[in-house]
């Protein structure tokens, strides 16, 4: 909550006391837009506009009912409603208004409808360097140097490999698909649930430029094991250790390589992820 503004909202009604003659029409408007400003600019991180738009809505509608709950002022604000609507000196006034409140709406919608995409709140690191080891189903995994201990079978023994990719692809298929989609495009049926949106591995920017051990790592942590430069990023990507066998996991890695046809980066060039390549 931002003190300062319900401070000056609170200062704002208070001076309402001093104006001389005020009508209860002049209090309903303070009312509503010392709301309004506190609902707008007083609460961080900010309200989303519906919620705004509801709680001004049901404001409204208090102050309706409270001035219709004494004649007196229910007469009054009827009556300055209709001088409004129908006595001479208001003729300007009313056409003014009458023109300009639908070209206010107008603008609304105009600005809503062609408003660009804005950069995110804050900058985050899409591919974070990995942890140089990290712990699997009480096994320490050296993701500096260890390989996918399945990937020598693509020379050594190629159907015993094929065995490791055909369970990557159930896996795959049975775990991933949802998100990842079926074509590994990152457009899963519940892709567009998720902001970030899951990871598109036909695109050149992520499995193509990673190492194995960095996939495999990314799999078993997940989201909740990314490290803090890459907060606040609220990724949905589970972690996969609580629900899948070491073995299912690099399997599901070597399926990820050969269905897109990529291969791993080289393991020459240490250094796991990092950003901007
Ligand atoms: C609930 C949706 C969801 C499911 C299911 C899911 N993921 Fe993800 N995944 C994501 C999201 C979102 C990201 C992007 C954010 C991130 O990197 O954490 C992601 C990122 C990744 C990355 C990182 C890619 C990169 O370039 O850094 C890998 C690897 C990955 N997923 C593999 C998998 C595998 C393998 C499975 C199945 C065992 C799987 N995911 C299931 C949502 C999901």
């Amino acid at each position: 909550m931002n003190i300062l503004i319900l401070l000056a909202a609170c200062a704002g009604l208070l001076a309402l006391r001093f104006v001389p003659k005020m009508n209860i029409l002049g209090w309903l408007v303070g009312w509503w837009a010392a709301t309004f400003v506190f609902l707008r600019w007083g609460i961080n991180p900010p309200l989303p506009t519906s919620i705004q738009g509801m709680f001004l809505a049901i404001l409204t509608l208090s102050l309706l009912a409270y001035i219709s709950a004494n004649s007196a002022h229910f007469r009054f604000a009827l009556d300055r409603a209709v001088a409004f609507a129908t006595e001479k000196k208001y003729t300007v006034a009313l056409l003014v208004t009458l023109i300009l409140l639908p070209c206010l709406v107008a603008l609304r919608v105009y600005f809503d409808v062609t408003e660009g995409p804005a950069p995110p709140l804050s900058s985050r690191t899409i591919h974070p360097p990995p942890p140089v080891s990290i712990e699997v189903a009480g096994r320490t995994i050296d993701l500096v140097n260890d390989d996918n201990p399945y990937r020598a079978l693509e020379t050594e023994d190629p159907a015993a490999f094929a065995e490791h990719v055909a369970n990557g692809r159930r896996v795959y298929y049975e775990n991933c698909v949802y998100c990842h989609g079926d074509d590994m495009a990152g457009d899963g049926l519940f892709a567009h649930g998720y902001d970030p949106i899951p990871a598109n591995f036909q695109d050149a920017t992520t499995i193509a430029m990673l190492q194995e051990g960095y996939i495999f790592w990314r799999i078993a942590k997940g989201g909740p094991g990314l490290p803090s430069e890459s907060t606040p990023w609220l990724s949905a990507m589970p972690a996969w250790e609580n629900f899948l066998t070491e073995e299912e996991m690099w399997d599901v890695t070597l399926f990820l390589y050969d269905f897109t046809g990529h291969r791993p980066r080289a393991r020459e060039d240490h250094g796991g992820g990092g950003d901007g390549h």
